[in-house]
């Protein structure tokens, strides 16, 4: 479902330039749910924009359901993320002038899609212990709670592949097995997922760990 082939991206720092991404092949098949871990810095965001087709790469390429997506325009791309590939990002995503069901909601009604959305998302937000907050802003959450959402709005539209950039990271051990039996859950029907972590305590004996270290990623 997801392939790389020799992907690759460069940043310069202080006039030098380092490969974040180095010639990366990485292939994830259908209900395959993977975990990139490494240290900081080594390029697992980098990694992740590249796939979700956020930033660009120098060389190499990306398959997606079999298709070249390598040189998809940028409407073909926000196309792509709109309906079939989710991304979670690393850090807070939400719009802080908006209640958390406009959150989860909005960014797929701008995609005209409407339908059972609400009814959707409000079953999520229950299944992630937020139903009492659907309508509050993002200021009153905590940031364990903004991340729930954040995820909650990555699932509401039952994408094929869900990128997590480090999805628990301001989460308690409770609410961390919580999200990581979702994933599981829905990896079993057949969603793909692939996350990224510090914390090797999610690691779970059916997961695919792959590690990445200065840019190339193996198998651990
Ligand atoms: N836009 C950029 N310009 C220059 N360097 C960058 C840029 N984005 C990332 N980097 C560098 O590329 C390397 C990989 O960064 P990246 O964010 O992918 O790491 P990471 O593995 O996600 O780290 P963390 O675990 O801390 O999130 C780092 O050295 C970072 O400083
Ligand atoms: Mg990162």
């Amino acid at each position: 479902m997801l392939r790389t082939k020799q992907l690759t991206k460069s940043f310069s720092r202080q006039e030098k330039t380092f490969e974040a991404v180095d010639h990366v092949d990485f292939s994830l098949d259908k209900g395959e749910f993977c975990i990139l871990t490494g240290p900081s810095g080594c390029g697992k965001s980098t990694f992740f924009h590249l796939v979700c087709g956020i930033t660009k790469a120098d060389s190499g390429e990306i398959f997606f359901n079999g298709e070249d997506i390598t040189n998809y325009s940028e409407k073909q791309l926000t196309e792509l993320r709109a309906n079939k590939v989710s991304y979670i990002l690393q850090g807070d995503s939400l719009l802080s002038n908006f209640t958390v069901l406009e959150n989860i909601c909005l960014p797929h009604k701008l995609c005209g899609r409407y339908e059972g959305l609400e009814e959707k998302a409000m079953e999520l937000l229950r299944e992630f212990g937020l139903d009492t907050m659907a309508y509050d802003y993002p200021s009153n959450l905590s940031g364990g709670e903004r991340r729930r959402v954040a995820i909650a709005r990555a699932f509401v539209h039952g994408p094929e592949l869900v990128v997590a950039d480090e999805p628990t990271s301001d989460l308690d051990e409770e609410n961390t097995a919580m999200i990581m039996d979702y994933f599981q859950r829905q990896a079993a029907e057949g969603k793909t997922i692939i996350i990224s972590t510090h914390d090797l305590s999610c690691i779970r004996p059916d997961m695919i760990h792959y590690v990445m270290k200065k840019g190339v990623i193996t198998r651990a």
